[in-house]
């Protein structure tokens, strides 16, 4: 099938290029003249693990394509996918600007007898398909109106994972009330589906809600724990402990339990703000959304208190050694991640920082003004640094040569944000160490 991807960012470029995986023929169209050179010269724009690979494979055979012009990018697709950004507008609602442009767009593009499926792919608000396919009947005029179908199709992959997740998916959520449309879907994600996982047909506003209610409650998930780890500080008890405790009832299941630095990236913080303001304008007060906001927002001023207390309030002139600037492993997205609040924190108060973090530097020099040292490696990052702070659970910072932190640091201070060590060893080493919701080790 011929597949025509709007907009290439995360989303888009994971989708196109596993979608040729499979066989179909996919242009992806972007606004971003560099980026369509340089992938269509064969240079990948995010980091996503066993992307390239396959990116690579399907440039190669000829089954993707890139062009910054939508006019092309569509001829002859069977189905246009928007992936295009939904940000939060002054008021918390998603900006549906980029959407509905688009949409425009293609009114002005569509042709009788050449019938295609759009889909938006992106995360909008209930009510957002209606939007598109008036938008598309306001630009192209009545002989559009038999030519197109508007489904919803949310993306459920997760960054640092999504090429798994999208070949895999554990469910496809496809949102349409017309027949001829859902075939087509359905034909399209078979290949996806064949362990037998399902493809779950619904109306356009159910599937534009799942996506958010999915997020909203992992985010729940999220905030809960984090609650629950400042109890146990304050308590006495080990949020570790209590996390496996409650992790093994199959009710409430083990994922999403650990408690850090609080939610970020580019979907949960604005997904649930745009959700509470959805809810709002339906004359609905959505009361967990807007405390899961709050207790995410202290999460961050809960940790930043740590280091402060431990310094009386005064970190002028002290260094920063911080690892992880990603808003999780795996990714070098460092949309809304937490590192950046607690540097631009630390900045603000007098201290200096030198950072490391596998793939998010490039982004943070390009994307952020922040005062900071990048280093070369995690401990060069170290070098004469009042503490370390870990803001990121990437892998290598799993196992690390303690000795050598010890020995580059000006004194053995380790703030976790991310529970990566075992107490006991790190009681054993004689370090000074603060995580979440654990015993506080004072240096020996
Ligand atoms: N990133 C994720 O993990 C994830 C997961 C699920 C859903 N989503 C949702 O998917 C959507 C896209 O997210 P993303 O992270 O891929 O965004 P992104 O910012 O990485 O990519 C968006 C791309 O769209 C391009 N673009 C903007 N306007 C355009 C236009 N008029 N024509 C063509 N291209 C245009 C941009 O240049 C950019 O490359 C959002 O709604 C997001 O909430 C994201």
């Amino acid at each position: 099938m011929k597949i025509a991807v709007v907009g290439t960012g995360y989303v888009g470029l994971v989708s196109g290029t596993c979608f040729a995986e499979t066989g179909n023929h996919v242009t992806c169209v972007d606004i971003d003249k560099s980026k369509v050179e340089r992938l269509s010269s064969g240079e990948i724009t995010i980091y996503e693990p066993g992307l390239e690979k396959i990116f690579s494979r399907n440039l190669k055979e000829g089954r993707l394509q890139f062009t910054t012009s939508l006019k092309e990018g569509i001829e002859g697709a069977k189905i246009i996918f928007l992936a295009l950004p939904t940000p939060p507008g002054e008021d918390g609602s998603a900006d549906l600007k980029y959407i509905l442009g688009v949409a425009k767009d293609l009114g002005k593009l569509l042709q009788a007898g050449d019938y295609k499926v759009i889909v938006d792919k992106s995360t909008v608000p209930v009510g957002t398909a209606d939007k598109v396919r008036e938008a598309i009947l306001t630009s192209g005029g009545g002989d559009v109106a038999e030519v197109f179908d508007v489904v919803s199709n949310p993306e459920f992959l997760r960054e640092g994972a999504a090429v798994e997740d999208f070949m895999k998916p554990d469910r496809v959520v496809i949102g349409t009330t017309s027949e001829k449309a859902r075939k087509i879907m359905q034909q399209l994600y078979e290949p996806f589906v064949r362990q037998g996982n399902p493809i779950i047909f619904m109306d356009e506003k159910s599937a534009e809600l799942t996506k958010y209610a999915a997020n909203s409650f992992l985010a729940v998930k999220i905030s809960f724990m984090n609650e629950v780890a400042v109890l146990c500080e304050k308590l006495g008890a080990d949020v570790d402990m209590v996390r496996r405790g409650i992790g093994t009832d199959f009710r409430i299941g083990k994922h999403f339990l650990y408690p850090g630095l609080g939610y970020g990236g580019s979907c949960f913080p604005k997904d649930v703000q745009a959700l509470s303001k959805s809810s709002t304008d339906a004359s609905y007060d959505f009361k967990i959304l807007n405390a899961v906001m709050q207790v995410n927002k202290m999460q961050k001023q809960f940790f930043i208190s740590k280091i402060n207390q431990y310094y009386k309030s005064d970190l002028k002139g002290k260094k920063f050694a911080v690892w992880g600037l990603a808003f999780k492993p795996n990714t070098d997205d460092i949309r809304e991640a937490p590192a950046l609040e607690v540097i631009e924190k630390l900045l603000t108060s007098g201290a200096t920082v030198t950072a490391f973090d596998p793939e998010a530097m490039p982004n943070v020099k390009k994307e952020t003004k922040l005062d900071i040292v990048f280093a070369e490696s995690q401990y060069e990052a170290l070098e004469g640094a009042d503490a370390l702070i870990i803001c990121t659970e990437w892998n290598e910072f799993r196992t690390p040569d303690f000795d050598k932190i010890a020995s580059q640091l000006k004194a053995k201070v380790i703030f976790d944000g991310r529970n990566l060590y075992d107490i006991e060893i790190i009681n054993s080493l004689g370090f000074y160490y603060e995580s979440i919701g654990r015993k506080k080790i004072i240096a020996s």
